[in-house]
């Protein structure tokens, strides 16, 4: 299937883009969405960025093609999405 979405490189509820959370967690050492979510609230909202903070951390990536539900379903199976909310 061909994705022609924009690529997601922010979170929508707070006003920080996943290249500034990237930058900011090097620089703070932080490894888990929990960190990033008490010190920016990126994660906390609706949490439609938390698959994304997620592939951030695990790759360094900061834009994504929009996920597929298959990949969002991935995600919760693991877990993340049940810290800290
Ligand atoms: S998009 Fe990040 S909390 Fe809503």
């Amino acid at each position: 299937m061909l994705r022609r979405e924009k690529p997601v490189r922010s979170c929508i509820c707070y006003p920080n883009t996943f290249a500034e959370l990237k930058d900011e967690a090097t620089r703070q050492g932080w490894t888990t969405i929990e960190e990033i979510t008490a010190a920016r609230g990126c994660g906390s909202g609706c949490g439609a960025c938390r698959p994304y903070l997620q592939k951030m951390l695990e790759t360094g990536e900061t834009a994504f093609e929009v996920m597929v539900p298959q990949e969002v379903k991935a995600f919760l199976r693991r877990g993340e999405h049940l810290h800290n909310k």
